[in-house]
């Protein structure tokens, strides 16, 4: 842990939103009377009809029950676009900077407003209304943002699958919430490379029953097929509809979207967030986070696929009115200064990316980024995984030249928006550390058994109470839900994240402690990736683990048992890496595979998942006690052949 400490240079303490001070009163006020605190910031929205009821939940083991400001009335596109356009038709709401460096387009309120609208008329055309779920798979294109605003507009559910995965588990997706409707694109392009979006969708609705419409959105131009009754264009749909739409009146309990996210068990589940409670959030925390001020441009570099996108590339931002950039490709292309180079072209103020991107651009050396100016940036952000000190300092004095504070934002997909983090007018900042709670916010450690920790300890992060972005259950099974996270500690909502608080109270988020491996930033079931290697005709059982990767944070370790007979060659081995990535998409594909005789289980039959951690960590000598095991012998060939071996 480093223990250097960068205190909040003077002129953010006085031009800042929040300054220490005014954030101690803040947050006291926020947990000492939460209902007064959140009428307050709810009106930060515009309500077609305000909310009187503001908070009613209970964590009650059973009795699992979220709402915030349940009888107000809003329509979240309303607040991102339409509020906005008397003061501010004229301003840049998006830009888009395309893979290709010659490639960006902005797009004022005004002109957002009217393709939103068009777009939500042609889904209204199609008999698309209020409660229908909408999968959407797309690259990031300006339509993506289109689609996901014309959905809230007329009280759509969007669902949102990122780009990278394969067909199945689009159609896993696309299965569970019912989506009668699919807009994609002819193909994504990232990198310089291009992706089969509407082919993978073809192939994923071989085993959807469900889906009326495809909607294609024209992107490179290559030729697909398109089914001459399901499938149609949305340049051609959208010469034929106005750029009025009514909003949809919504209840702030009403869905606004589905974002699926891997569990420590069995496949993703549907988070299910509301429109109320989340916008609040959403774009409460974007604004004091990221200190967001009228005029300044945005830059967050995730994808709409994740709950980062959503919340701040879009809603947060856009209800606060915000001019915000949308990037279509990946930071080494077509150089390892692209990030910087964008970010000089469109004067960004505040960037926010995650740690693997820090990472692997450190690796690159200073000089592709000391040859861009940078003078706009203000802000850093970071978010997705714990990031290292090593990288913080990196980010600090080389992209940020010691000038700009960086806020490590702890959150989930679970949790609508930023819970942890720094204010950057208010918090001293220690490398690695995500620092304080948000307003609202109450972390609590806990032990194993359930003892809440006081002071400085180390333990499993829990939140002892609700705040309005949280999500309200999983999609189509709320039993799932509590179960998961409301049954390891009573009364609480555990996050699946360990933690320690230190003696200035400042937390530093260590990783999960469930079956949860985070790879580059995205989150990955260790029993999907094994449920994948298992259904190999040649494998007869799988455990997956993580390890430290030097640029992922976490890397994919599996080991793998063949069936009798079956030879463990190298082929295989490719052969497997190849199936994973084709069965789940190119993010679950292993690092490591170590052809394993027998794996260390315990005598009723148990896989001991720790002495695999282990091993794969190449820390063969803690292994702890190994007595336990039915067959204690399968450890030292596990040891033997370890793959990740220095
Ligand atoms: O383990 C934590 C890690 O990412 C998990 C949530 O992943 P996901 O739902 O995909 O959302 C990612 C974007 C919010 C968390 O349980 N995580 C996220 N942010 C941080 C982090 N770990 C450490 N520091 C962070 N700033």
């Amino acid at each position: 842990m480093s223990e250097k400490i960068y205190d909040v240079p003077a002129e953010w303490a006085s031009r800042a939103f929040v300054d220490d001070a005014k954030y101690r009163q803040m947050y006291e006020r926020s947990v000492t009377d939460p209902t007064g605190f959140w009428a307050e910031h709810a009106k930060r929205v515009d309500w077609i009809k305000a909310p009187t009821k503001i908070d009613n939940w209970s964590f009650a083991p059973g009795n699992v029950s979220i709402k915030w400001f349940e009888d107000g009335v809003l329509n979240a596109a309303y607040n991102c676009i339409d509020r906005h356009l008397d003061k501010r038709g004229d301003q840049v709401a998006i830009i888009w900077e395309g893979d290709d460096p010659s490639q960006s387009r902005s797009i004022t309120y005004r002109e957002l407003h009217d393709e939103v609208c068009k777009f939500a008329n042609i889904l209204r055309n199609r008999n698309v209304g209020k409660g229908d779920r909408v999968t959407i798979y797309l690259p990031m294109i300006p339509e993506a943002a289109f689609a996901m605003l014309a959905c809230a507009r007329i009280g759509a559910i969007h669902s949102v699958v990122f780009a990278g995965f394969s067909p199945d588990s689009l159609a896993g997706r696309i299965n569970d919430c019912n989506s009668k409707i699919v807009i994609t694109a002819d193909e994504g392009l990232r990198g310089g490379r291009k992706v089969p979006l509407k082919a993978n969708v073809d192939a994923a609705l071989k085993k959807c029953e469900g889906v009326d419409w495809v909607m294609v959105v024209k992107r490179t131009g290559a030729a697909v097929e398109m089914d001459d009754v399901r499938d149609f264009w949305y340049h051609e749909a959208a010469e034929v509809v106005t750029t009025e739409c009514p909003v949809e009146h919504m209840h702030a309990e009403d869905p606004l979207f589905i974002l699926y996210t891997s569990g420590s068990t069995g496949q993703p589940k549907g988070v299910l967030h509301t429109t109320g409670g989340y916008l609040v959030f959403a774009s409460m925390t974007h604004q004091y986070v990221f200190d967001y001020h009228d005029g300044d441009i945005y830059w967050c570099t995730a994808d709409v696929g994740w709950v980062t996108g959503h919340s701040y590339i879009l809603y947060g931002p856009l209800a606060n009115g915000a001019t915000t950039l949308m990037f279509e490709g990946v930071p080494n292309y077509p150089t390892n200064s692209r990030f910087w180079e964008v970010i000089d072209k469109h004067k960004v103020n505040i960037f926010y990316t995650a740690p693997t991107a820090i990472r692997a651009l450190m690796q690159a050396g200073d000089e592709p980024v000391k040859k861009t100016s940078r003078k706009s940036l203000r802000l850093l952000g970071s978010v997705g995984e714990p990031i290292n000190p090593e990288a913080w300092e990196w980010y600090h004095r080389v992209v940020g030249e010691d000038r700009c504070p960086i806020v490590d934002t702890w959150w989930q997909t679970e949790t609508g928006g930023i819970l942890i983090t720094p204010l950057p007018g208010a918090t001293k900042l220690k490398p690695g550390s995500a620092t304080r709670p948000f307003f609202g916010v109450v972390p609590e450690i806990l032990d194993p058994e359930g003892n809440v920790l006081e002071g400085e300890c180390t333990g499993n992060l829990c939140l002892a109470r609700s705040w309005p972005g949280q999500m309200r259950t999983v999609y189509g099974d709320h039993a799932r839900f509590e179960q998961t996270y409301f049954s390891a500690y009573k009364g609480k909502y555990f996050t699946g994240d360990g933690c320690r608080r230190d003696t200035d109270g400042f937390y530093w988020i260590t990783g999960r402690v469930d079956d949860v491996i985070n790879v580059s930033g995205h989150r990955m079931g260790t029993a999907e990736v094994e449920s994948s290697l298992v259904a190999h005709p040649k494998v007869s059982e799988a455990a997956v683990v993580g390890y430290p990767h030097d640029i992922k944070g976490q890397g994919i370790y599996a080991y793998v048992t063949l069936m009798a007979g079956e030879e463990p060659t190298e082929e295989l081995r490719k052969e497997l890496v190849a199936w994973v990535r084709k069965d789940i998409g190119p993010i679950a594909s292993p690092d490591l595979i170590q052809f394993a005789p027998g794996l260390p289980k315990t005598r009723s039959g148990k896989i001991m998942r720790r002495i695999l951690r282990k091993i794969a960590e190449d820390e063969p000598s803690s292994l702890g006690d190994t007595s336990t095991l039915a067959d204690p012998a399968v450890v030292d060939d596990l040891v033997e052949h370890r793959q990740n071996k220095h």
